[in-house]
């Protein structure tokens, strides 16, 4: 039975008590935690920076997925990975040289995500699959929390799962957006090894159920 690792978004959380809800989520069950950092030019919102990563990096020990929804992330690479990144993700849309983008990742340590919006073929991932450590594909259009699951995202995410397994890729595969326990289950059984939950975690009294809620286990034939 496959179980997807669970990384609640920190952008759903209250940022006036940022630490405790980390800790609160952690203590719910959180696998991972994603960092969605906006600059306002690649989408249309503006979130936060490495300031914002190294506080969640002194209150917890797990896994920091850094979503980079910015143009020229190439030059803050360095920036995230010493504020405490373990992964990087750049969007296929915002790099010139994705290639050299994934290397300077892997370089500092890091592990190296692509992520592609609602609008890109996955096919555009072919030739720098074996650079990437995480797939990441987007099931809403980047900039927001709180949206609407995009029901297409499913094709690409089973695309997504073949192009993986047939290049003998390692890399794990994410989706990130409109992500809940009414559509948990379908998203895993087409090949997402994690799920990105804003909303659905942060926004719930009851984190551990919210958490638990979207572990459906899916009997894998
Ligand atoms: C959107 C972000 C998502 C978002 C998920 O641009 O990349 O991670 O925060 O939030 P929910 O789970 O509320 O859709
Ligand atoms: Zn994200």
């Amino acid at each position: 039975m496959k179980r997807p690792i669970i990384a609640p978004s920190i952008l759903a959380a209250d940022f006036s008590r940022l630490g405790e809800q980390v800790a609160q989520a952690e203590r719910a069950g959180a696998d991972w935690f994603h960092l969605d950092v906006m600059d306002g030019r690649f989408v249309p919102n503006i979130s936060f920076g490495p300031a914002v990563v190294r506080t969640v990096r002194d209150a917890t020990k797990l896994p920091l997925d850094v979503h980079l929804m910015i143009e020229q992330p190439e030059k803050y690479i360095d920036a995230f990975r010493s504020a405490g990144a373990d992964v990087i993700t750049v969007h296929q849309e915002a790099s010139l040289h994705l290639h050299r983008v994934l290397t300077s990742i892997r370089e500092t340590g890091a592990k190296a995500g692509v992520s592609i919006n609602p609008s890109t073929p996955v096919s555009m991932l072919e030739p720098i699959i074996a650079e990437a450590d995480l797939v990441l594909i987007m099931s809403v259009n980047p900039g927001y929390g709180g949206q609407k699951f995009i029901h297409a995202a499913l094709d690409k995410i089973a695309q997504t799962r073949a192009l993986i397994d047939r290049s003998g890729s390692r890399a794990l595969l994410e989706v990130d957006g409109g992500i809940g326990p009414e559509n948990a289950g379908r998203i895993v059984a087409a090949g997402a090894d994690i799920l990105v939950a804003g909303t659905s975690v942060f926004r719930q009294q009851d984190m551990a159920k919210a958490i638990a809620s979207l572990r459906i286990p899916i009997m894998t034939t």
